[in-house]
């Protein structure tokens, strides 16, 4: 069973496209079958590669952001993931402003899938400069989500599998 997330920040140049890169890498070491993707809320850097210090942060940690480039988030993303993750409050409420009706597409904050991290949102390293931080960040994050994920397809029964 392949599960497909979608990671979205503001401009699809820093957070998500650092999360969409450690998830897929996470999950391929625990034997998870993903599908992950990014997009930013806005439409400012469509089109572009990840920010370089952002590509030179996950580099540092054998994380492969080169080949993504930056897209928008739209309400077709309702359908096409089973997962949307939100980097910030503000970034959910601009999903939230494009669900289809009837969508039950959940929308969860990248923090909530951190334990005892004690923040709510990711810090945008585009102005804190702290790459180093969001990196830490979204690693809690994803390990958590891989383990919730890993637990959803255990409740399902052997056959399924
Ligand atoms: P991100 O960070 O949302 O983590 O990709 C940003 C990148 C670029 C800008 C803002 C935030 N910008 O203003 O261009």
């Amino acid at each position: 069973m392949t599960t497909s997330v979608l990671f979205v920040c503001l401009g699809n140049i820093c957070r998500s496209p650092t999360a969409e890169a450690v998830f897929r890498a996470r999950a391929a070491a625990a034997g998870l079958d993903v599908v992950a993707d990014s997009a930013g809320t806005s439409d400012w850097h469509i089109g572009n590669p990840p920010y370089g210090p952002a590509i030179a942060a996950g580099a540092a940690r054998g994380y492969d952001l080169r080949p993504l480039r930056a897209r928008q988030v739209t309400s077709a993303d309702f359908d096409r993931f089973d997962h949307i993750i939100a980097m910030d409050t503000q970034n959910r409420a601009d999903i939230e402003a494009l669900r289809p009706t009837g969508s039950e597409t959940p929308v969860t904050l990248c923090l909530s899938h951190a334990d005892g991290v004690g923040l709510t949102d990711v810090p945008d390293p585009y102005y804190t400069r702290d790459f180093e931080e969001a990196l830490d960040l979204i690693e809690a994050a994803t390990d958590g989500l891989i383990a919730q994920l890993r637990q959803n397809v255990s409740a399902v029964s052997p056959k399924d599998r």
